[in-house]
């Protein structure tokens, strides 16, 4: 079939397998361009399709070496529908991975839930024996509790206070004012227990039982801080209560992994363009801006630079990664540089619809949320029938 866009908002329905293989191909390039890492040999990436768990997964293989094994979420084609871009992402993975003689197997359903958690288990038994590594990668709107079985939704609202703000819409360049109502108390339990580190505790918990934790073992989870202006909104809001409760779940498993020598840790990453950071109000007129501003210092780092920049210098750089006051591994360190802050602010102050594309970089911010679903691909062909069913290797359709 021809495949093209269909999107509404932040949200796009459909995936070109060719671009989206492309994409992953420019990142396997990236990290074979880079030095070798002496890191892991067995991984497990949870939330490893897209965004920032397929760039652990990519610097876990192609920097270090690495058998994986991904979970995520993903849908496949199915008669005029196309698959997810995550399916066809991991399709290319595992094509790369294996043509690398590099083990590389996914699993595809609810990470929630404990049967995927048995499941890749059984796995990690029969393929690896034991990981060495756990990335905890997850960002997802909801989540159906395991034990007791409630739905549990995440929301972006602020707490206490309503919060009025610009907001673009990247695909007409239109700026508004957005107000966005506080959450109730049950949102916000609801959006912890989501967003959380309950979860990912959960999954450790599940991995040592069965013994399939390896002395030293190291596990990561991504968390963001990002800038004053929009605390309202992410970090003193519903998400960063969960945040909040996912960087203490690190030093709670610190202390249970310290028996097999092992480590926990907190990365606070980068503001990028991903699936989930385009459905933050606000978020997308920010980043703009800030992609500008990083791309004309030469600072600008996208989800595989990041990730190589983590393992490379951070968690297996050969000696202590640097931590923050409240022990958080700081990737975004040129993010939140303060003339790139004040830069951002003073921007912030003055855009709007006439001056939008000569202040921000809302052109290249419109390009990579297309270039998430595949399209937009230098190279591609979109006028050329492509195969939309495309199959995942180690999955049975
Ligand atoms: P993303 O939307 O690109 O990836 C989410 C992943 O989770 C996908 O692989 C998806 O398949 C998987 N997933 C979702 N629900 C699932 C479920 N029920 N079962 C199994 N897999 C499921 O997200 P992104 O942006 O890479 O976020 C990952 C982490 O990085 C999050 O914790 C996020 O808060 C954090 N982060 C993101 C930043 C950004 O700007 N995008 C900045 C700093 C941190």
């Amino acid at each position: 079939m021809i495949i093209k866009p269909k999107f509404r908002g932040f949200i796009c329905t459909t995936a070109h397998p060719e671009g989206c293989q492309a994409q992953v191909e420019e990142q396997i390039r990236y990290v074979l361009e880079q030095n070798k890492i002496s890191g892991p040999k067995n991984v497990l990436i949870i939330g490893a399709s897209t965004g920032y768990g397929l760039a652990s997964r990519i610097v876990s293989t192609f920097g270090c070496g690495a058998n994986t094994i991904g979970v995520s979420f993903e849908r496949p084609s199915s008669g005029k529908r196309t698959a997810t871009a995550g399916w066809y992402n991991t399709a290319a993975f595992e094509k790369n991975a294996r043509q690398a003689g590099v083990k590389a197997y996914s699993i595809n359903g609810d990470a929630f839930s404990d049967e995927i958690k048995q499941e890749t288990i059984a796995l990690i038994q029969a393929e690896m024996g034991q990981v060495d590594l756990v990335i905890y990668s997850l960002a997802s709107p909801k989540r159906t509790h395991p034990h007791t079985g409630e739905q549990l939704n995440s929301v972006l609202k602020p707490i206490g206070q309503s919060y009025t703000n610009k907001n673009v819409d990247f695909h007409t360049g239109e700026i508004k004012s957005l107000t966005v109502e506080p959450a109730t108390e049950e949102e916000i339990r609801q959006t912890i227990a989501v967003m959380g580190g309950e979860d990912w505790q959960m999954w450790i918990d599940a991995l040592d039982q069965a013994d399939v934790l390896a002395e030293g073992v190291t596990t990561l989870a991504y968390s963001y801080i990002g800038p004053a202006l929009t605390h309202p909104i992410y970090r003193e809001g519903t998400v960063g209560r969960a945040k909040d409760h996912l960087e203490e779940t690190a030093q709670i498993l610190q202390r249970k992994l310290e028996a097999k020598q092992g480590r926990a840790f907190v990365s606070i990453n980068k503001a990028l363009v991903t699936q989930s950071s385009a459905a933050i109000p606000v978020v997308p007129l920010y980043v703009s801006l800030l992609y500008r501003i990083m791309k004309e210092e030469g600072l600008h780092e996208g989800c595989i630079e990041q990730i190589y920049r983590l393992f490379a210098e951070e968690i297996f750089g050969g000696s202590l990664p640097h931590l923050d006051a409240k022990g958080r591994i700081r990737i975004d360190n040129l993010e939140m540089r303060e003339h790139v802050q004040a830069e951002v602010d003073k921007r912030w102050d003055t855009v709007n619809d006439q001056n939008l594309i000569a202040l921000s970089d809302i052109e290249g911010y419109r390009k990579e949320f297309f270039q998430l679903f595949g399209f937009e691909v230098a190279g591609i062909d979109y006028e050329q029938e492509t195969n939309a069913d495309v199959a995942i290797p180690s999955i049975d359709k």
